[in-house]
């Protein structure tokens, strides 16, 4: 196995390991936020974007879809067909699961990025990439190399992402909170205690 499929597959493994503590703490969440019909977690500033896109009818992929709320949320949006590729076997399960249990036509394919079969080639157009995917990618020139052969010719590549730093910062609707002191547990929290960003 290369160095680079070693990588991903590391991620894979510690995905699946990951999503047992994410689904105890949020599956119940997402579970009564779609009973709700055309529900959307797609929430501002990215909403006006998504909206400045038209995205009615378009046929969209998303690259590192996890659990499939964010592409969900797309399709009550009014998109077309949506399929989401994610490494991760137990959160591609999560999403095919709750797409059919809330009749919502997701459809979820378990790959690594770098290997999406041929087929899906100049398939979409627009690939959808969110919060918390480029940091894992381990050569991200052949990441978007990817990407880009997933697009049709007009096809059109949206990012909203933030740097995995930020994660560690008060979320913005966390009142009389410092916003340049981090509040989340990080590696070197728990070696330095925690950092103060005004100093
Ligand atoms: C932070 S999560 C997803 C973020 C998504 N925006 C969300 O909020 O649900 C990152 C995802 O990337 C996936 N991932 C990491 N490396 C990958 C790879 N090489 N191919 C496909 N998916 C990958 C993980 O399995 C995980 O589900």
């Amino acid at each position: 196995m290369s160095d680079f499929k070693k990588f991903t597959q590391a991620n894979r493994e510690a995905w699946n390991e990951a999503m047992p503590h994410h689904q105890k703490a949020n599956a119940g969440k997402w579970d009564k936020a779609f009973e709700t019909p055309g529900f959307s977690v797609i929430n501002e500033p990215e909403l006006s974007l998504i909206n400045s896109l038209n995205i009615e009818g378009q046929k969209i992929a998303h690259v590192c879809c996890n659990n499939g709320v964010e592409l969900m949320s797309l399709k009550n949006l009014g998109a077309g067909e949506c399929i989401g590729f994610d490494i991760s076997d137990a959160a591609i399960q999560e999403a095919q699961e709750r797409a059919s249990r809330f009749g919502i036509a997701c459809e979820f394919v378990q790959t690594d990025i770098y290997d999406i079969p041929e087929k899906y080639h100049g398939e979409f157009d627009i690939v959808y990439i969110s919060i918390g995917c480029l940091g894992w990618m381990p050569g991200i020139q052949r990441f978007f190399g990817k990407v880009t052969s997933l697009l049709n010719e007009s096809g059109e590549l949206f990012i909203y992402e933030a740097h995995p730093f930020s994660e560690m910062l008060p979320s913005d609707d966390l009142d009389n909170v410092d916003p340049l002191k981090i509040i989340e547990p990080c590696a070197a929290s728990d070696q330095f205690g925690s950092f103060d960003l005004n100093k």
